[in-house]
């Protein structure tokens, strides 16, 4: 059973001063902490045991939005990044959560949206070895890790901010790994800036040639929320969806119960009581009325 642990820890920096007093995971995309949209993503690759890290003195707020994780039909643990010492270090601080079992790493900054994307995520999940990886088209290249494909679809190269882009395929914060993944981590040097990095920890899958490439096609949204202009553009493209089809992206409740993992009598108490009086609280009775 794949365990999924989202790495929502980090400074933040490029986000001041709005992150300078709050997380940049519970800033909002939209109508909801962005926290939602990386466990929408987890939620609907059927991950329900979730370790969630975040920096420590963040902790609290993250326990006061999500609770045990109950309410979302999963299981939320907590565990804390001192440092920002890099993506792997999540694998190591996420050790004993993960026990034998493989892991689905999802940074907490990272939005993924399209049609097709839960078939994607499962089909990978389900065929999975060695480790997976998701590339997403990007117009600049150069400022992304960037993924070289053979002509049979095999990772060739991945170069983080590469001078001279061999592809237009960035890779993007999903990662499912095998158990091994705890032990490689472990062993990996710092970089010249001071942290892990987790191209190196790809490139020993690839060097196995145990590293699968999958592709978030032209048809979906990718955002990595770490700039004011990516956040804007992600909070606008989910209103662009809300409000012209009517569907909500990443109601967890929503997700939690077509997995089957909430009742029609959990969402009715959540839409009356946590959420009574609100968009989102009629959102969710909306689901219920379409089903009776
Ligand atoms: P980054 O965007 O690389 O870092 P950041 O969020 O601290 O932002 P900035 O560069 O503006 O200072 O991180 C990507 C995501 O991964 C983000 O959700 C934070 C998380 N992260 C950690 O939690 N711990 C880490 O050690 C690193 C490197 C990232």
């Amino acid at each position: 059973n794949m365990r999924g642990i989202i790495l929502a820890g980090g400074n933040g920096t490029r986000l001041y001063p709005t992150t300078l007093a709050i997380s940049k995971q519970l800033i909002p995309v939209y109508n909801k902490p962005m926290i939602y949209y990386p466990l929408s993503t987890l939620m609907l690759a059927g991950v329900k045991d979730i370790l969630l890290i975040t920096n420590p003195e963040d902790t609290g707020y993250f326990h006061r939005l999500l609770g045990d994780g109950s309410e979302f039909g999963i299981s939320l643990n907590y565990a804390v990044q001192t440092e920002p010492n890099g993506i792997p270090e999540a694998l190591t601080i996420g050790k004993h959560f993960a026990g034998q079992e493989n892991i689905f790493l999802v940074l907490g900054d990272n939005i993924v949206f399209g049609t097709g994307l839960t078939p994607l995520l499962k089909n990978a999940k389900d065929n999975h070895n060695g480790c997976s990886i998701f590339s997403y088209a990007v117009k600049d290249p150069k400022r992304y890790g960037i993924v070289e494909l053979t002509k049979d679809n095999r990772v060739k190269s991945i170069v983080e901010k590469p001078g001279n882009p061999k592809s237009n395929l960035a890779v993007t914060g999903h990662y499912m790994l095998s158990n091994e993944a705890i032990n490689l981590a472990k062993d990996l040097k710092k970089s010249a800036r001071g942290e892990t990095e987790i191209v190196d920890l790809l490139l020993i899958y690839m060097k196995e040639n145990s590293l699968n490439h999958n592709q978030f096609s032209r048809g979906f949204a990718w955002f990595d929320c770490g700039t004011h202009v990516s956040l804007l553009e992600a909070s606008s493209f989910v209103e662009t969806i809300e409000s012209r089809q009517g569907y909500m992206v990443a109601c967890l409740e929503e997700i939690a119960y077509h997995n089957g993992w909430l009742s029609s009598i959990d969402i009715e108490r959540a839409a009356n009581s946590k959420y009574r009086r609100t968009d989102y609280g009629d959102y969710l009775l909306n689901l219920l009325g379409n089903n009776r």
